[in-house]
């Protein structure tokens, strides 16, 4: 059943107070539920409506008597209560049995602990309820449990008493003052340690901080909380907002779907966001903790205190979110070259995962129109395109006019659950601008993209840019879009002498400042002339600066240009990409090569002008490690494969191959010389410096162990064996694994060494899925593994997802055999965990892509999963819409 954005109505009742009672236990939890709720003036409906999932109903009274089976209605996972009466106290008992929810939303037992996941639509498994953003309320909860078995009874808000019950039984109450949706509503009981820590917020006030893990994890909190602390600082400073609580708490599990939830005051995490040392934690993990902690304590502002009318605005937190944790993380780093490398990243995810998703066939706009199933939108466009969008706003007002805007949204709608829209207006009015047009940002999908052309008139000495856009029609049912209108978009540009010096610009008609050398180009018309006057050479245009917008560019660069932009621009971002374009043209004309000569790289060249300039940028010491080693890696295979009209994944990865061979060839010596200079002795620190310069170092590493010579498996082996961090050791096995060198027994050592870290088992299945010549049989017989289990979802996406999504040319096997790999596990999955499981399904997203014989076997294994009777509707919209793509 789809749902309509349109279709929504105020609710009938709006719930006041509810009180909560949970007698804790793993087979048998009762729920006693008890709600005050009155009717909503702004509805005309008088029907209570509530949700309710595989809970079983034990008693339901109304104001005091209880209610037969005849006075309401039950369908479809709803409780109906006709004609209720203006005021209503409802009082609920449920029974559920934890143990057995592997689905993992709802209250469920996680290593012999209870814990809750309710957003987005989780609390309806636990209670009866109406479970919809829009419903506010304060909440009482009472928690009952065995207390050998689980010492510590953790919910939102304060602790108001806690005590023994005499029969080896214990109980906690807790209160949260704020009203809040009850997707935020959380619990844990559990036999869990902390750290813990007093800090004083800039008012002065006092707060109780605890990041709360399983006693072996102990010594892996420290990162956590020092996150947390900088968190709460940052938000203080970059926005005025402070912590609204007393006690704030971090808890981490071990089985979770996604990567943390930002219950109020409680917030829950994966692990794998959580625990962290030099020892098991790589530098990639630090920093994935820095911004997932920040990004859950963000919420407390926007998606807590200001929240989403309903799911269809999931973006207006989660965009939002993600584009503070992203600047929190930029900020950290402070440097203006550490902040480019962050962005960077952005822009590798977006063309690797949103991108690809934004053609495909659950293309959505940021702000969906329709779903089936709401978890299925959790998703890189509501998430990072969405993130994307609220930088865009930055863009165009200016950091202080963000900030105007953000204090008048919370100004107007704390406490308020509101829509997208909302924010755009608070955006648009504390600016004085007309943002109407950036609406399309929300309604439309796909990946706008803009062309550029140029002309020089050096008589009259101005330059002129044009530009154009297009947005090609979504053919997928979830963007249900045909013709597309002008995006607003901001295009930054920045014009270079042939001596590689950023030229001061005057835009005809602009208002920038004097002397400026980036100026930002508002796209809002189909085709638009941009004049920039006083031009005394024909410049080098540096377009799209800082990846202003999430467009594709096409622009008719010569390679000297991309050349010279590549040696030159002072946007590392744009520095960067000119370096990634040079790399494309090869990559697909590489790849045509060995596709015509069946999958052979007998014959195919690399010119020196490319090595060359790889090289400049591997020894310019002046540059920034970190960036060097994004300079230097190749675009990914996913994202060739998203530049070619048929893909072909075995050329694709021969050729890609071929150029990291080359490369690794000829430049032997600059690479081993960096990877010296490029050490960092001493104790381990995470820092963005020392993290940048591991990076570029295994990077090298990486390249000189493509076709390895004795010295150079000595050199891995070295490194696996001294190294003193994970992210050197782990690095070291991987660059084995990929060599096709003998990595048995170091696979074998680092198994034994971290057979107790589930984190570090994750890797290391990781790694084995994602090598190339790791083949699906391969996958299989790790599957056997002792270790290996499909109910956690981090290790079936160590081993499935890493095959499916990082290992392409195997996934892609001519024969099919990985295509029916994933229908069974898709299938065997749904029955467990369908939300882990529709995240599979979305693997086959772009089998439209593929040659005819990969199609007609990619087609069967997605027909094979539409055909099973029992499919949740997680997977069924997924298979659905990518069969009628
Ligand atoms: N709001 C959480 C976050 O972004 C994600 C929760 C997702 N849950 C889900 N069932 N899809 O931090
Ligand atoms: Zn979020």
């Amino acid at each position: 059943k789809t749902i309509f954005r349109k279709d929504y109505t105020a609710p009938a009742y709006l719930v006041d107070t509810v009180e909560l009672g949970f007698d804790l236990d793993p087979d048998r939890t009762v729920v006693a539920n008890r709600i005050t709720m009155r009717q909503n003036p702004a509805s005309r409906g008088r029907d209570i409506v509530l949700h309710g999932e595989e809970i079983e109903l034990v008693a339901l009274r109304m104001n005091g008597k209880p209610l037969a089976p005849t006075e309401y209605h039950q369908d479809g996972g709803m409780l109906i209560i006709r004609k209720a009466p203006v005021k209503v106290v409802l009082e609920i008992e449920t029974l559920c049995a934890p143990v057995q929810n592997t689905s993992l939303s709802g209250l469920y037992v996680s290593n012999g602990n209870f814990f809750t996941q309710c957003e987005a639509e989780g609390f309806r498994r636990i209670t009866y309820f109406p479970d919809r953003p829009d419903v506010m309320a304060k909440y009482t909860v009472m928690l009952r449990a065995d207390k050998a078995a689980y010492p510590v009874l953790l919910s939102n808000g304060n602790l108001i008493e806690e005590g023994d019950l005499g029969d080896g039984r214990h109980y906690a109450k807790w209160e949260d003052p704020f009203k809040k949706p009850s997707y935020l509503f959380a619990l844990v009981a559990a036999r869990l340690v902390c750290q813990e820590e007093k800090y004083t917020l800039k008012s002065g006030r006092e707060v109780l901080l605890q990041v709360w893990v399983e006693e072996g994890n102990l010594d892996k909190t420290d990162y956590a909380m020092q996150s947390l602390k900088n968190s709460i600082r940052w938000d203080e400073q970059r926005f005025g907002l402070e912590l609204d609580l007393d006690r704030f708490m971090i808890v981490a599990v071990g089985d979770f779907n996604m990567g943390a939830m930002e219950n109020k005051g409680l917030n829950i995490f994966n692990t794998k966001f959580v625990l962290a040392n030099p020892r098991v934690a790589t530098d990639v993990d630090y920093a994935g903790i820095e911004a997932v902690v920040g990004h859950e304590y963000f919420h407390n502002w926007t998606g807590n205190r200001v929240t989403c009318r309903d799911w269809f605005q999931l973006s207006l937190k989660e965009g939002l979110t993600v584009f503070r944790d992203q600047e929190f993380s930029a900020d950290m780093i402070g440097t203006d070259s550490g902040r480019a490398v962050t962005r960077i990243d952005q822009v590798r995810t977006l063309r690797q995962a949103q991108f690809p998703e934004d053609a495909g066939p659950m293309a959505h706009p940021v702000r969906p129109d329709s779903f089936v199933e709401i978890n299925n939108f959790y998703t890189v466009t509501v998430y990072e395109k969405g993130a994307e969008v609220v930088r865009m706003y930055q863009t165009l007002v200016g950091r202080d006019g963000f900030r105007k805007g953000m204090d008048l949204y919370f100004k107007r709608h704390d406490g308020q659950a509101v829509e997208c829209d909302d924010f755009r207006a608070a955006m648009a009015d504390a600016n004085g601008r007309d943002l109407r047009q950036f609406e399309r940002w929300y309604s439309q999908a796909g990946t706008p993209i803009v062309t550029a052309r140029t002309r020089y008139d050096a008589v009259k000495r101005n330059f002129d840019i044009i530009l154009s856009q297009r947005a090609p029609a979504s053919s997928s049912a979830s963007a249900g879009q045909a013709d597309k209108l002008p995006f607003h978009i901001p295009v930054a540009v920045g014009l270079l002498s042939a001596s590689g010096k950023d030229l001061p610009l005057t835009l005809e008609g602009g208002k920038h400042a004097k002397g400026a050398t980036t100026v930002v180009l508002e796209l809002t018309e189909q085709e638009q002339i941009f004049r920039f006057r006083h031009v005394d050479e024909r410049p080098t245009p540096s377009i799209l600066r800082d990846f202003s917008a999430p467009v594709i560019l096409e622009y008719d660069y010569t390679d000297d240009e991309l050349l010279h932009l590549f040696s030159h621009d002072s946007d590392p971002v744009n520095r960067w990409e000119a370096g990634q374009r040079l790399a494309m043209e090869r990559l697909l004309k590489l790849t045509a090569q060995v596709a015509l000569a069946d999958g052979s790289d007998a014959g195919l060249k690399l010119d020196a002008t490319f090595i060359n300039a790889q090289r400049a940028v591997l020894t310019d010491e002046t540059l920034d490690p970190a960036f060097r080693e994004l300079a230097l890696i190749l675009p990914s295979e996913i994202i060739i494969a998203e530049q070619m009209d048929v893909v072909d994944p075995q050329a694709i990865h021969v050729a890609r191959q071929f150029m990291r061979r080359t490369i690794g060839a000829a430049l032997k010596t600059e690479l081993l010389a960096q990877y010296y200079a490029n050490q960092t002795p001493g104790d381990y620190s995470p820092d963005a410096l020392s993290a940048g310069k591991r990076a570029l170092k295994n990077l090298c590493l990486s390249y000189l162990m493509v076709a390895p010579d004795m010295a150079e498996l000595k050199l891995a082996q070295q490194q696996f064996e001294k190294a003193g961090n994970m992210t050197d050791r782990s690095a070291a096995l991987v660059s084995m694994i990929h060599s096709g060198a003998e990595a048995g027994p170091y696979l074998k050592a680092f198994y034994q060494d971290f057979e107790n870290e589930a984190l570090v088992i994750d890797k290391w299945f990781a790694m084995q899925a994602a090598a190339p010549t790791t083949n699906v049989a391969a996958v299989r017989k790790l599957m056997q593994h002792p270790a290996f289990t499909l109910k956690n979802p981090n290790r079936a996406r160590s081993l499935i997802f890493s095959f499916i999504s990082a290992n392409p040319s195997q996934f892609h096997a001519a024969d099919g055999s990985a295509y029916e790999f994933w229908a069974e596990f898709v299938i065997k999955l749904d029955a467990i965990n369908p939300q882990v499981a529709a995240r599979l399904a979305r693997g086959m997203d772009r089998w439209r892509r593929y040659a005819p014989a990969l199609q007609a076997k990619m087609k069967r294994a997605l027909e094979k999963v539409a055909g099973r009777a029992k499919l949740s509707n997680d997977v069924l919209e997924v298979v659905t819409k990518a069969l009628a793509d």
